[in-house]
């Protein structure tokens, strides 16, 4: 019938505006309820081809990004992240940073005692621990090493593993994205070439600072800063206009989630597990990771492939 029934347009539009506002309505739901608890538990073997037998089977656990006084930040999600921490047994544990959320130390989140009472916790500072004053930073450090916690500033720690047979350099620069990081200060008295009798780590915030360490030197570099994405509609571990944050200014590191393999450095960049910002998470989920040490590495992947040296093992 031409023009079809008086109205029926009107009420078309209606029905599709209704379904886009419930779709909205479901996916807002899930962003800020759902998915900041929908911890995503990451283990990877990590080829290491120089690893000496003492550090066969060495294992590293990595959280990041804990943001403790953000709303929709879950402290539900934070224990269960360190509870699955201790549950690997790992030889060393790494914090990447930003522990609160306002650059002041809040009440609760000493939630590192645990795990540090057994375990090397090495950690660095993120940008959202320098948010407040010099004498807030120090608050929040003092608290951190109250709890048995390692907070290394430009520095670099040597972990003797295995009952002394094995051990790892980890060297840690302060936050990248504020420019504290001094990573030549950091590796003062290390050589700038890769150690085969000691695997070095590389810890920062902000994942940018694998592009000034050297060609082939670390065996692996830990970082955290993006979250993700936290609220993300692309699919690419790099950065593009389709990461929201970034176009709020809040995602400012090229490398924005995952493994990557830059000038022959691996890196992984934890999700982390508290927000910022806004208190949702699409898509890019909380994540608590550990890489355990091998010295095989995939041959078959390329030398610019990530994989070559990091392999996901299925939970
Ligand atoms: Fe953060």
């Amino acid at each position: 019938m031409p023009g079809g029934r008086p109205g029926g347009g009107r009420r078309r539009i209606v029905r599709i505006v209704t379904g886009i506002g419930g779709c909205g309505l479901l996916l807002l739901a899930y962003a800020s309820v759902l998915e900041p608890r929908r911890l995503q538990i990451l283990r990877y073997q990590l080829g290491v081809p120089d690893l000496p037998p003492a550090l066969e089977g060495v294992r590293i656990a990595h959280l990041t990004d804990f943001h403790v006084g953000m709303a929709g930040t879950r402290r539900s999600t934070l224990r269960r992240a360190l509870d699955i921490a201790r549950s690997w047994s790992p030889d060393v544990v790494a914090l990447t940073g930003d522990f609160v959320h306002n650059g002041r130390w809040e009440r609760g989140a000493g939630l590192f005692t645990d795990l540090a009472r057994t375990t090397p916790t090495l950690a660095v500072l993120g940008n959202h621990d320098y948010r407040d004053s010099a004498q807030s930073t120090s608050t929040i450090v003092s608290a951190l090493q109250a709890e048995g916690v390692q907070v290394l500033r430009n520095v670099h720690r040597v972990v003797r593993l295995r009952q002394g047979d094995g051990e790892i350099a980890f060297v840690a620069v302060d936050d990248p994205s504020l420019g504290r990081d001094n990573l030549t200060a950091a590796m003062a008295g290390l050589p700038t070439t890769r150690e085969p009798r000691r695997p070095t780590v590389l810890l920062g915030h902000a994942p940018d600072i694998v592009d000034q360490a050297p060609p082939d030197r670390f065996a692996l570099t830990l970082a955290g800063h993006t979250h993700g994405g936290q609220l993300r509609f692309s699919p690419f571990k790099r950065r593009t206009p389709l990461e929201l944050p970034m176009i709020a200014g809040g995602l400012d590191s090229a490398y924005a989630r995952g493994t990557h393999l830059v000038n022959g450095n691996p890196l992984f960049v934890n999700s982390g597990l508290g927000v910022s910002g806004i208190p949702l998470r699409f898509l890019a989920p909380p994540q608590v990771a550990c890489f355990t040490l091998t010295r095989t590495i995939d041959k078959t992947k390329d030398a610019d492939d990530p994989e070559r040296f990091l392999t996901e093992i299925p939970n």
